[in-house]
């Protein structure tokens, strides 16, 4: 059906690795899909996770128009917000406000967007704008392989399981105090630890830096589980790598798979600047 589907549409997808990610390849990302074509590309997207687009030059306005395709666009935190003339365009950049390399890498630590959301996102969307000469690669690691590589019994275990997500205490983590604008902004969430894919059906695992504590404990005793979890699920095994390239919009479910910024260049000297949109998900149960 898919592929009938993909045939009589003017795109391919080419699998890049055999764990995730494809690339699609002959769309021009401005010009609006017909229903049958995001259709497909919506299956596609859920078959690989994430999806690489090349050698696309959207303007803000249009990777607004692109993202609404999907969905409903997800507001940012309140510290993302106001950079842009866009609001739901989010800079994702390494660049003071003179355009100076700060030295600072964002989002370097294992998370899935908004996850500490009652309906955490569904998609984000990356585009390309300035990249460094080599590096600033966004790495990703598969949640629902992380899944099925656990035993019956864990599986059963952690199945029962409900995590609470807090953007304060990633931030904590990072030495960041919120404001309590910004608290009232974004409290926290409680989701299952093993969620259930709303539209594949799957089981993955739902974790990464703004897992704070299961439901009914603490973060003393809890918090080493869930890196041990995360450790585990952020295998080599698991991971694609994405060596981004000009021109280059990648669009990935945030609800199963982590991701992380690699400052694996010199974050201090070059440039980097992405345009991310985000999609808002469903609430998980
Ligand atoms: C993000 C993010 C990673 C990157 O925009 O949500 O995590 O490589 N970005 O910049
Ligand atoms: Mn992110």
């Amino acid at each position: 059906m898919q592929n009938r589907a993909i045939d009589a549409l003017a795109f391919q997808v080419r699998r890049l690795t055999d764990k995730m990610a494809a690339e699609v390849i002959g769309l021009d990302l401005r010009i609006p899909f017909d229903t049958l074509t995001r259709d497909a590309v919506y299956q596609a997207f859920l078959d690989n996770q994430i999806l690489v687009f090349r050698d696309q030059d959207l303007t803000k306005e249009e990777q607004v128009a692109f993202t609404e395709q999907f969905g409903t666009l997800e507001r940012h935190t309140l510290g993302n917000r106001g950079a842009s003339d866009s609001p739901f365009v989010h800079i994702v950049t390494n660049l003071d406000a003179d355009g100076r390399p700060t030295g600072v890498l964002k989002s370097t630590l294992w998370h899935s967007d908004k996850s500490f959301r009652p309906a955490p996102s569904m998609a984000t969307i990356l585009h390309a704008r300035v990249l460094p000469p080599d590096g600033g690669d966004t790495v990703f690691a598969n949640m629902y392989a992380a899944y099925e590589a656990l035993d019956a019994a864990e599986q059963a275990e952690l199945d029962q399981v409900r995590v609470v997500h807090s953007w304060e205490l990633s931030r904590e983590n990072i030495g960041r105090t919120l404001s309590q604008a910004e608290l009232d902004d974004a409290p926290p969430s409680t989701h299952p630890l093993a969620r259930e894919h709303p539209d594949t059906g799957r089981r993955a695992l739902f974790l990464g830096m703004n897992a704070s504590h299961f439901e009914g404990g603490s973060i003393e005793e809890d918090r080493a589980r869930i890196l041990a979890l995360e450790d585990h699920a952020t295998q080599e095994r698991f991971l694609y790598r994405h060596n981004w390239r000009q021109g280059d919009l990648l669009m990935w479910d945030n609800r199963c798979l982590l991701h992380r910024a690699d400052p694996n260049f010199e974050v201090a000297h070059h440039p980097r600047v992405m345009h991310r949109t985000c999609l808002r998900g469903t609430p998980t149960s």
